[in-house]
């Protein structure tokens, strides 16, 4: 495993992640004159943030249904006892302004024919306040164009296929980070007194996943090495509608067709919503997601069906491309056809522990969007709300590490750990299977205090045998498996805690949810 090749890199601030977050406090940063290093671990223009679908809420001053106050109210509403007031209410504040950021960037979102940005409606918001570009494909319009932004601004540099090992602390502060770049089989020591993590979510540890590859959680397992505070693990969304088709759930079916009127029905075609909420298909996400996993289990079938028939086929063309040239692949027509969906995981709403500046309780290291535990979310996240986090954490951040310039305390004297290898091997990948059915089956939807002790020991076994093996060392794949059981301890260790079931995280053994355990007297199941 030796590697010989090793550099040394000092820079004014690091993000490691290029999703909107990582992209948009790079620009910021450059904006406030702050040279930056942007390291992915894949190719710039991958990350989760690509394949959001829905949009981006903010309430827009031209709408005169919505305020400050509604947004609040949807938010805590959907959030199950367990937002943050205070953080909220200063997050959603910057709505508007965060979209004035967007568009000065050059993103495309919809429009009216009169040329008012165009709104949708979204499960648990009372008004339309979505904004979207490309139709379905938000996500993927805003990273093209910050990612434009980034590669022709010169305060940015841009290092692809390098994977963060490592966290460097000197004296309990975040002096940047230890890298490897595994296409050219070097390590890089990268110091830096502003360290931002914006790695996104944990998704693929889930056997089911609306996520990409990439989303391992490595951020938050760097963190949590590093002595970082991390909350609210146990709370991981599970999306009601993921495509179904040929055994597996392949992509998001975003909750903008439930906000455009579609209806789910089960095998018969009866329409079963109503049954579990009064607000049917448009009830919190994780009451929706538990609806259609009952209804799956009473008929066991792996899926239900999501209508929307009822909208023009040219209206489906316009509003929903990529989902029907998606399915279409699998030779579903949206136009005429009933969506086969399932519940996939999708978000982690808890994560890093940032204050409203970004900043984690590890000096020198911040963080942004999925990754970061702000209180937005709560115990449940409102739709589209996870963009809009993005863009005002990023904001914060770049224009706190803009005013507080920082010299590097001390540069570690640091050699090449020499101990980086490259080759996967097929007991990895066994390993990965193992860990991410354990955590589907005893760790997901539903969950009992057996299940997740069952599951804790599980763990310890894969880890011991990630140990005894050294594939941690195994850049990407070994590293990663590593990263993912540590981030699913957190999740097992959280959801253990947590005797009763509020929001995303059911317990069959506690089905109620304890008044006391509301976030007035318990800030979550926090580890340290
Ligand atoms: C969706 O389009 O349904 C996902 C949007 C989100 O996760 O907020």
């Amino acid at each position: 495993m030796n590697n010989p090749h090793f550099s040394v890199r000092q820079v004014s601030a690091l993000v490691v992640g290029t999703g909107i977050s990582g992209l948009f406090t790079a620009l910021k940063l450059a904006e406030a004159g702050v040279e930056t290093l942007l390291i992915t671990k894949s190719a710039l223009d991958e990350s989760n943030s690509r394949y959001a679908q829905g949009g981006i809420a903010a309430v827009l001053p031209s709408n005169p249904d919505d305020s400050l106050d509604l947004h609040l109210q949807d938010t805590i509403r959907a959030g199950a006892g367990l937002c943050n007031e205070q953080s909220a209410r200063s997050i959603l504040a910057e709505g508007y302004a965060s979209i004035e950021d967007l568009l000065l960037y050059g993103v495309p979102f919809d429009r009216n024919p009169d040329n008012q940005l165009a709104l949708t409606r979204e499960a648990a918001h009372s008004v339309q306040r979505i904004l979207h570009a490309g139709g379905d494909a938000t996500g993927h319009s805003v990273e093209m164009a910050l990612i434009d932004k980034v590669r022709k601004n010169s305060l940015i540099e841009v290092m692809e296929y390098a994977q963060v090992v490592e966290l460097l602390l000197v004296d309990g502060v975040c002096q940047g980070c230890r890298a490897v770049d595994y296409h050219k089989r070097e390590e890089v020591v990268v110091y830096s007194p502003h360290t931002v993590l914006a790695t996104g979510g944990i998704g693929r540890i889930y056997s089911h996943t609306t996520n990409p590859a990439i989303a391992t959680g490595d951020g938050i397992a760097l963190a949590a090495q590093a002595g970082a505070a991390i909350e609210n693990m146990e709370f991981i969304q599970f999306h009601p509608t993921a495509f179904y088709a040929d055994g597996q759930l392949h992509f998001l079916v975003s909750e903008a067709l439930r906000g455009e009127g579609g209806l789910l029905r089960d095998r018969e075609g009866q329409l079963f919503a109503r049954k579990y909420h009064p607000d049917g298909e448009l009830a919190p996400r994780d009451i929706v997601t538990r609806a259609i996993y009952a209804e799956m289990r009473a008929a066991h079938l792996p899926y239900v069906y999501l209508d929307i028939t009822h909208l023009p086929a040219e209206t489906i063309e316009k509003r929903f491309p990529t989902i029907l040239s998606s399915c279409l692949k699998f030779g579903v027509d949206i136009r005429k056809d009933w969506i086969p969906v399932a519940p996939a995981a999708h978000y982690l709403m808890g994560g890093i522990t940032v204050d409203v500046e970004g900043k984690t309780t590890v000096p020198g290291l911040y963080s942004v969007g999925e990754t970061a535990y702000t209180g937005l979310h709560g115990a449940n996240r409102l739709a589209s709300n996870s963009l809009l986090e993005c863009v005002v954490l990023a904001r914060r951040v770049a224009r706190y590490i803009g005013e507080n310039p920082q010299v590097l305390i001390e540069q570690v004297p640091t050699v090449s750990s020499g101990q980086y290898g490259y080759e996967s091997q097929p007991a990895m990948f066994e390993a990965l299977g193992k860990l991410h059915d354990l955590m589907w089956q005893q760790v997901g939807i539903l969950r009992s205090g057996k299940g997740l002790e069952l599951a804790l020991a599980e763990l310890e076994t894969l880890e011991t045998q990630v140990m005894v093996n050294h594939w941690q060392q195994v850049i990407p794949v070994g590293f990663e498996l590593m990263s993912q059981l540590k981030v699913a301890r957190l999740i097992a260790q959280a959801a253990l805690a947590r005797c009763e079931s509020r929001g995303a995280h059911t317990r069959l053994d506690f089905p109620e949810s304890a008044p006391a355990l509301s976030t007035d007297v318990f800030a979550g199941a926090s580890i340290v």
